[in-house]
């Protein structure tokens, strides 16, 4: 199936605020973590069927250290620290690619920053 992108915007947020302040950006802006530990965005997703799809998360981190976030899947945990890096800049973006399980209809895909300095800026994810 084509793949769908989702908005960070349009997500649920949790410590972190809608931003535009940086260009690139697709929707109408993106989702700055907050600086502190234990924010997320978590997105509904609808699979057509279950079984293992390709999660693209595009982001932009403009420091020079590691931004690892958490994704979970309708609860269950399916990457832990994984490393959002440098970008070079908060107006470069990359999309940043994992597998995972989802099941048939609705699925909640929460990506959590663990980190002390938060989340790097995330734009969408693409199912
Ligand atoms: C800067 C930048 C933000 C970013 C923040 C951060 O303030 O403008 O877009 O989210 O740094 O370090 O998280």
């Amino acid at each position: 199936a084509a793949a769908v992108r989702y908005e960070a915007e349009s997500a649920l947020i949790s410590q972190g605020t809608v931003a535009s302040n940086h260009p690139g950006f697709t929707g109408s802006g993106f989702v700055d973590y907050d600086n502190t530990p234990g924010g997320f965005v978590e997105f509904t997703v609808t699979a057509a069927g279950p079984g293992d799809a390709s999660l693209g998360l595009r982001f932009a981190n403009g420091t020079a250290a590691d931004r690892p976030l958490d994704i979970t899947v309708n609860g269950a945990a399916v990457a832990a620290g994984l490393p959002f890096g440098p970008t070079g800049g908060w107006s470069s973006w990359q999309t940043r690619t994992l597998t995972a399980a989802l099941e048939q209809g609705a699925n909640t895909v929460r990506v959590s920053a663990p980190g002390a300095l938060g989340g790097p800026n995330l734009d969408s994810l693409t199912v």
